[in-house]
C-alpha cells in the first residue's frame, strides 16, 4: 500500500510519573506535535498517542516516603503531566496510562505469547539486597566506588566520572542507597528475553527503516560488543503488573512501557468508534508506526521493543525519530544555577508559543543537544514572530479599516502571491524531514520579502494622495494575503496564533492546501494584536 495512504500512528516517549515535566522533556513532545499537525493539515489519517509512564521502583519509593499509594501518586502526576501537554498545544488523540486495565490485558496477552513462542527463560541470578529494607536493590540504588577511577559515590551501573559500565557488585565498598547499609549477595529466580536470538531479525528489520545515521552508528556499536539477554522480571517489592503464576514477582517497567502504546490505542478505539485498533499493529502492515524518543532510550526503542513485537508476531515501527537534549544558556539544566525550568514555571510566565517557535527553529533531524539561549530566544522570537510575521498584518490592516471597511480588494502583486505559493511544496518537504529550522529560516525569508515590499509601496506615503486609493488597495490586499499564506505555513508551529489569526481574516479552518487559497473582495475583521513581544521580566521570572 502507498505509505502516503496508509494509517498513521504517531506516538511520543511516556513520562515516567514520578515528578514534573521540564522543559528538556517538551523538546521531543513538540517536535512530535508539529510533525503530526503538519500531517494532519496534509489530509493524513493520523491518531497522536502517549499515556503516562507509572511503574517502577523510584516510583514505589516516592510514594512511599509521601506514604501515599504509589497507584494514586502516578494518577497525580498523570493529571499534571497531561494539563501541562495540553497548554503546550500538545495535542494528543490520547493520553492514557501504563496503569491500566487496557495495559495489563496487553502485557499477558504478549508475555503469553513470548513465551509460545520460545523467547523466554528463566534464570537464578544474584543480587544485591538490602536486609534492612528487605528488598532487592535496582541498580541505580547501589552506591560505591567506580573499580575503574576509583570515584567516590557512583551509582551501580555506571560511572559518572569516568563513564565505566559494570555490575553493582563490582562496585567498591558498595551501600544501598536507602539504607546506607552494604547490600548482601542473594539469588532469586528471573525471566529473561532472549534477545541473542534476535540478532539477525534485528539487523534486517533495522536496515528497511527510517532512521538518522547517528542513530544506526550508535547500535552498531551495540551489535558489536554484542546483545545480551534481557531481564524482564523484578522481586516483590515492586510497583508494577504481577506476573502471571507468580506470588511476588512483577513485570520490568521497561516490559509495559512500550506496550502502553496499543494500551493508549486500545483504550482510544473503546472511546472512537472511528478508530479500529487492529488496523494499527497487525502484521498485515496496514498503517505505519513512527516513534518519537530522546536518544537515552534508543537501546530500548530500537533493540528491545522490536523484539518483544517480533516475538509476539505484532508489526514492527517504520520509524524512529530520536531528540538530543536541551541545555539552557550552555548548561546542563541545573537546580542550583537556576535553570531547571518546569513546563508549569515556564506556561505562569510565557506563551507556550514562543517556545514551540523556538525548539522549531533550533531542529534539525539528528539527535544533537540544542540551547536555549535565553537572549536569543528572546531577540528570535520578537524579531521573528513579532517583528517580521505578525508586523506584516498590523502594517496593513490598519489602511483597510480607516479607508476600505476592513474589505480586500481584488487586485494583487501577482508575481509575489505566485513565488510564496511555489514555496509551499518546499516548505512541506522540509516539515516532513522534520527540518523545522530550515522550514523556519525559509518562513522567515519569505515574511522579509512581504516587508520589503511594504517598504517600497509605503501606503503611509501613497494614502495622502486620493488617487492613490487604488494602489494602496491593492499593497494591502497583497501583504494580508502574504500574511496569510505565512501563517498556514506556521500553523503547525503556532496554531493557536494561527487560529486568532483564522478568525481575524474571516476564514474557516486552514488546511496545507489554504497556501493556495487568496483572499479577494473579502470581508476581515478588526485588527487586534495577535502576539505581544517577550519582556525581559518574562525570561527573569522564567528563571527564578
Ligand atoms: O525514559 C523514560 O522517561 C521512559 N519513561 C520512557 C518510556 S517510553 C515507552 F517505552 F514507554
Ligand atoms: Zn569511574
Amino acid at each position: 500500500m502507498n505509505k502516503e495512504k496508509k494509517k498513521l500512528l504517531v506516538t511520543n516517549a511516556l513520562p515516567y510519573a514520578n515528578g514534573p515535566i521540564h522543559i528538556g522533556h517538551m523538546v521531543g513532545y513538540i517536535q512530535a506535535d508539529i510533525w503530526v499537525r503538519f500531517k494532519k493539515m496534509k489530509q493524513r489519517d493520523v491518531v497522536y498517542l502517549c499515556a503516562s509512564d507509572a511503574h517502577g521502583a523510584p516510583i514505589m519509593l516516592s510514594a512511599e516516603e509521601l506514604s501515599v499509594e504509589p497507584k494514586d501518586l502516578a494518577a497525580e502526576y498523570t493529571k499534571q503531566h497531561a494539563k501541562d501537554f495540553t497548554d503546550f498545544l500538545i495535542k494528543f488523540d490520547n493520553y492514557h496510562t501504563t496503569h491500566s486495565k487496557e495495559n495489563e490485558e496487553l502485557v499477558n496477552e504478549i508475555f503469553a505469547n513470548l513465551k509460545e513462542s520460545d523467547c523466554i527463560e528463566k534464570r537464578t541470578i544474584e543480587q544485591a539486597y538490602d536486609e534492612q529494607e528487605s528488598m532487592f536493590l535496582p541498580d541505580r540504588y547501589v552506591r560505591g566506588t567506580c573499580p575503574q577511577c576509583k570515584s567516590l559515590d557512583q551509582y551501580g551501573d555506571s560511572c559518572e566520572k569516568c563513564g565505566a559500565t559494570y555490575k553493582p557488585t563490582d562496585l567498591i565498598d558498595p551501600k544501598s542507597a536507602l539504607s546506607g547499609k552494604p547490600p548482601v549477595l542473594r539469588e532469586s529466580e528471573h525471566y529473561f528475553m532472549k534477545l541473542e536470538k534476535f540478532e539477525s531479525f534485528l539487523k534486517d528489520w533495522l536496515s528497511g527503516i527510517e532512521l538518522h545515521e547517528s542513530v544506526r552508528s550508535k547500535l552498531q556499536e551495540w551489535f558489536e560488543i554484542g546483545l545480551k539477554d534481557w531481564d524482564i522480571s523484578r522481586d516483590h517489592p515492586y510497583f508494577g503488573f504481577k506476573i502471571p503464576g507468580e506470588d511476588e514477582k512483577y513485570f520490568y517497567v521497561w516490559l509495559d512501557a512500550p506496550i502502553g502504546y496499543l494500551a493508549s490505542l486500545k483504550h482510544l478505539s473503546e472511546c472512537d468508534p472511528k478508530i479500529n485498533y487492529d488496523d494499527y499493529f497487525s502484521e498485515k502492515n496496514e498503517s505505519e508506526l513512527v516513534h518519537f524518543i530522546g536518544k537515552d532510550i534508543i537501546y530500548f526503542h530500537a533493540l528491545f521493543w522490536p523484539a518483544v513485537l517480533e516475538g509476539a508476531g505484532l508489526k514492527k515501527p517504520d520509524a524512529i525519530y530520536v531528540n538530543g537534549f536541551l541545555t539552557v544558556n550552555g548548561e546542563k539544566m541545573s537546580k542550583s544555577r537556576g535553570t531547571f525550568i518546569k513546563a508549569r514555571t515556564y506556561l505562569e510566565h510565557n506563551n507556550p508559543e514562543y517556545l514551540r517557535y523556538y525548539f522549531a527553529y533550533k531542529t534539525s533531524p539528528g539527535i544533537d543537544d540544542f540551547d536555549l539561549d535565553t537572549k536569543d530566544f528572546l531577540n528570535r522570537v520578537n524579531s521573528d514572530l513579532v517583528g517580521k510575521w505578525i508586523n506584516i498584518a498590523s502594517r496593513s490592516s490598519k489602511f483597510l479599516n480607516q479607508h476600505f471597511g476592513d474589505k480586500l480588494g481584488e487586485n494583487v502583486e501577482e508575481s509575489l502571491l505566485e513565488d510564496f505559493e511555489s514555496s509551499g511544496d518546499e516548505i512541506s518537504d522540509l516539515y516532513d524531514k522534520k527540518e523545522f529550522g530550515q522550514a523556519m529560516r525559509k518562513i522567515m525569508l519569505l515574511a522579509d520579502q512581504a516587508n520589503q515590499y511594504l517598504d517600497q509601496e509605503k501606503p503611509w506615503v501613497l494614502i495622502k494622495d486620493e488617487e492613490n486609493k487604488d494602489r494602496v488597495l491593492k499593497v494591502c490586499t497583497t501583504s494580508i494575503n502574504l500574511f496569510f499564506k505565512i501563517m498556514v505555513m506556521l500553523k503547525p508551529v503556532v496554531p493557536s496564533i494561527a487560529k486568532s489569526g483564522e478568525s481575524f481574516l474571516n476564514v474557516e479552518q486552514t488546511d496545507w492546501d489554504s497556501i493556495n487559497t487568496r483572499l479577494l473582495n473579502h470581508q476581515i475583521s478588526d485588527y487586534k494584536p495577535l502576539l505581544t513581544r517577550i519582556e525581559n521580566e518574562n525570561i527573569e521570572a522564567m528563571l527564578g
